[in-house]
């Protein structure tokens, strides 16, 4: 199974700040991903590394949010519920790594809950945000 997350410049939204973000968010991820495929590691450094990755998208999607904020963003409240949404997600994981799961099944279950959001989110909501900071700064 090939898991992984790969930063392109096509997942450039333009703000270097959040450009730069997304690639930790990727390595977490990846971090995680590897870890439960080799099925390496016990749980309590699985739920480690889970927990790092939801404090670091937590820290980076306060950060999102602050820069909505300074530039009275419009879909801020649409694009905040999109990031709860995803918090919620990793408790579910933080869940279900409770209750033992098969290290591979976790692996494809972070893939379907994790990694298709943050492609889809990243290039629809982030890059329309990118745009409109882009433009509100020029
Ligand atoms: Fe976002």
């Amino acid at each position: 199974m090939e898991l992984n997350l790969y930063w392109t410049r096509e997942l450039s939204v333009g703000v270097d700040q959040i450009d730069a973000q997304h690639r930790e968010l990727f390595d977490h991820v990846n971090q995680l991903l590897s870890a439960c495929l080799a099925d390496k590691g016990s749980a309590a450094q699985s739920e480690q590394m889970l927990t790092f990755l939801h404090n670091y998208a937590n820290e980076h999607f306060r950060a999102e949010e602050a820069l909505m904020e300074e530039h009275h963003y419009q879909a801020l409240e649409m694009h905040r519920r999109q990031h709860l949404g995803f918090c919620r997600r990793l408790q579910q994981l933080e869940r279900r790594l409770l209750d033992n799961p098969a290290k591979q099944e976790l692996a494809a279950e972070i893939n379907e809950m994790v990694i298709d959001w943050l492609y889809e989110h990243i290039c629809m909501e982030d890059r329309a945000l990118g745009n409109f900071i882009r433009q509100a700064s020029a």
